[in-house]
């Protein structure tokens, strides 16, 4: 009895050692909670990889970083920490020189903030991820939450004109970046610049999604897979399912060559694959997530307004700058005359003129 207990005890001793033999040199690289909860699985599984010569997935919890830098992954991990509300929930969008110059889409992204109604403290919380230098210097000069994402043999700096091959590189880099975010643990709402925020969404989004996506069109039952998305606007929720969601949406990128991430999403969200995700996906009214496609005919509902169906950056800066125009004149009517008047948008306008079909 007395022998079998104490070898009871080195077998304990010995795995308590080969334990902190394994740990140990991660727990003191990595300090904060999240940046262990993240990199050092990845970084562990890569250690176990090497002393028992595991090959493969099963290990690599977070698999693959390998287009990102650590510098980079140390970085958005201190904008997201800094960023997030309490709930680790945080706003992204994305920015590149010709969105970022004065008088510039970013201006108004910032301002529809400060206009709408109690969406002033979001800006809080919102990152701007900065696609080139420029952008992330007017990122640095006009708000505090500025990540810069760089992406090799890229120039993201000028307009870049839908679907041009850089234009679809600097979408699919999105998608991956967003992946990470949610395997950093954090839920989002990400928005395009050309998204005016009027009002707060979170008490619109539904507690039993786990990804919810704008629509170009919307057809009035938030489950059908006929509505018409739009990834300009999402809101998604860090899960398991939402991770793998993103890896095959980015995986597929290589079935649907040449086509952006909103095309793929239609593509992919009908095949049995997707369906095996479990992913519970839900479409957003455009009554409430307008735009220029199907605009939300009421303003006391709208919650954000999208210069979708538009090309051109002088266009959509055009329309929706009497997109701000009507909402302050909405805003400065009397309840009384808020019953009374209806209000419509003067927008789309130029953008009527820009978008085939
Ligand atoms: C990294 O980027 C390259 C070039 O865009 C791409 O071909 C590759 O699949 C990416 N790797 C991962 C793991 O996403
Ligand atoms: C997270 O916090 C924000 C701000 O308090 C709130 O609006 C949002 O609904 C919260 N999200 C969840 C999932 O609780
Ligand atoms: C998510 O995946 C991890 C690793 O595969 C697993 O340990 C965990 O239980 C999963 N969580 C949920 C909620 O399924």
């Amino acid at each position: 009895m007395v022998v079998h207990k104490s070898m009871r005890l080195r077998y304990a001793a010995t795995g308590a050692l080969c334990t902190a033999f394994i740990f140990l040199p991660y727990l003191a690289i990595y300090h904060s909670p999240e940046a262990y909860s993240l990199l050092s699985r990845s970084a562990f599984s890569q250690h176990l990889n090497r002393i028992f010569g595991t090959s493969g997935n099963q290990l690599l919890f977070l698999d693959d970083t390998s287009n990102f830098t650590q510098e980079e992954l140390g970085d958005l991990q201190r904008v997201l920490k800094n960023a997030a509300f309490k709930n680790r929930t945080v706003i992204i969008t994305t920015l590149n020189q010709a969105w970022a110059t004065p008088n510039s889409m970013v201006e108004l992204f910032l301002e529809s903030f400060r206009l709408g109604e109690g969406t002033r403290s979001f800006l809080d919380h919102l990152v701007i991820v900065a696609l080139d230098q420029v952008a992330y210097d007017t990122c640095i000069s006009i708000h505090k939450h500025c990540f810069t994402l760089k992406t090799e043999g890229v120039d993201f700096s000028g307009e870049k004109f839908f679907m041009t091959d850089d234009y679809l590189k600097m979408m699919w880099r999105r998608v991956d970046l967003l992946r990470v975010v949610l395997q950093f643990g954090y839920d989002f709402v990400f928005s395009d610049a050309d998204i005016m925020w009027f009002r707060d969404p979170f008490p619109l989004f539904s507690m039993e999604a786990d990804f919810e996506i704008a629509c170009d069109k919307y057809f009035g039952d938030p489950t059908a897979l006929t509505n018409e998305p739009n990834g300009g606007f999402v809101h998604v929720r860090a899960n398991n399912r939402t991770i793998d969601f993103y890896k095959f949406w980015y995986k597929s990128r290589e079935v649907y060559p040449g086509k952006h991430d909103q095309d793929v999403l239609n593509e992919i969200k009908v095949t049995s694959g997707f369906m095996d995700l479990g992913l519970k996906m839900r479409f957003l009214s455009t009554e409430f997530f307008g735009g220029f496609c199907q605009v939300s005919t009421d303003f006391g509902k709208v919650c954000t307004m999208h210069a979708n169906c538009c090309t051109g950056l002088t266009r959509k800066l055009q329309d929706l700058r009497l997109v701000i125009e009507d909402w302050k004149r909405y805003k400065s009517m009397t309840d009384l005359e808020k019953q009374l008047q209806r209000v419509f948008w003067r927008a789309p306008r130029e953008c009527l003129h820009s978008f085939e079909g």
